[in-house]
């Protein structure tokens, strides 16, 4: 099995702190810092865009994961590499028949790629590009927001993507992101995702140093 990454979505964090939550998290065990970046138009909330990424790193050396819920995102993976993104994710909703050509320019901008898709898109929509990917992230709930409830509709296309990546027999990251909480955690690892995404759980948490530690042993 792979090994278990604990990814908190600084879309939790104070963010008129947010370099000091970025070195608080990493300070309290992390080991991925989930980027969500948002434009109001492919979802319906605005975030934050390449310049937080690049002031960031004064703040933690950990892998950063872009998460980009955006329109057109191959107009600004160049901007998030530049920024110091290791692994860039685009949305299948948001390529379409571009996705593969769009994970291929992230390849070559040297960063890790991934393709996102949303509870509604099924897996058979990227069944065929899987094998170009490092990581694959299934959302488990509709993108915007922090603090939504887990689809459970959600476990089955882990495991679907599970058997196919293994088929690959390529070393494949399946990140899941959307209303993790200590109850479910368990569930969605044993259905095959290794990168956990929590927002809430862990920026909410009074002692997140411990919320990290049960993400990871739950
Ligand atoms: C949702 C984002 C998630 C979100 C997760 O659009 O992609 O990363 O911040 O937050 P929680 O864990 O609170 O659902
Ligand atoms: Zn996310």
């Amino acid at each position: 099995m792979s090994k278990i990454k604990i990814a908190p979505s600084i879309l939790s964090a104070d963010f008129s702190k947010m370099g000091e939550e970025i070195a608080d998290i990493t300070e309290k065990g992390a080991d991925v810092i989930h980027l969500d970046v948002m434009d109001g138009n492919f979802v319906k909330n605005i975030t934050f865009g390449p310049k937080l990424v690049k002031d960031a790193r004064k703040y933690s050396d950990l892998t950063f994961d872009a998460h980009l819920m955006i329109l057109n995102p191959w107009n600004y993976i160049e901007r998030f590499a530049e920024a110091g993104a290791d692994i860039i994710t685009v949305h299948q909703e948001a390529c379409k028949d571009r996705l593969k050509d769009t994970l291929l320019a992230i390849k070559n901008l040297g960063v890790k790629c991934g393709a996102v898709i949303n509870p509604d898109t099924s897996v058979e929509e990227i069944e065929n590009i899987i094998e170009y990917c490092d990581m694959v992230l299934l959302m488990s709930v509709f993108p915007g927001f922090g603090g939504q409830k887990f689809i459970d509709g959600v476990i089955p296309k882990i495991e679907k993507v599970k058997k196919i990546v293994d088929a690959t027999g390529k070393e494949i990251d399946i990140e899941i992101d959307g209303g993790i909480t200590f109850e479910n955690v368990g569930a969605v690892k044993k259905a095959g995702a290794n990168v956990i995404v929590a927002g809430s759980t862990v920026f909410n948490h009074p002692d997140r140093k411990e919320a990290i530690r049960l993400l990871r042993n739950l």
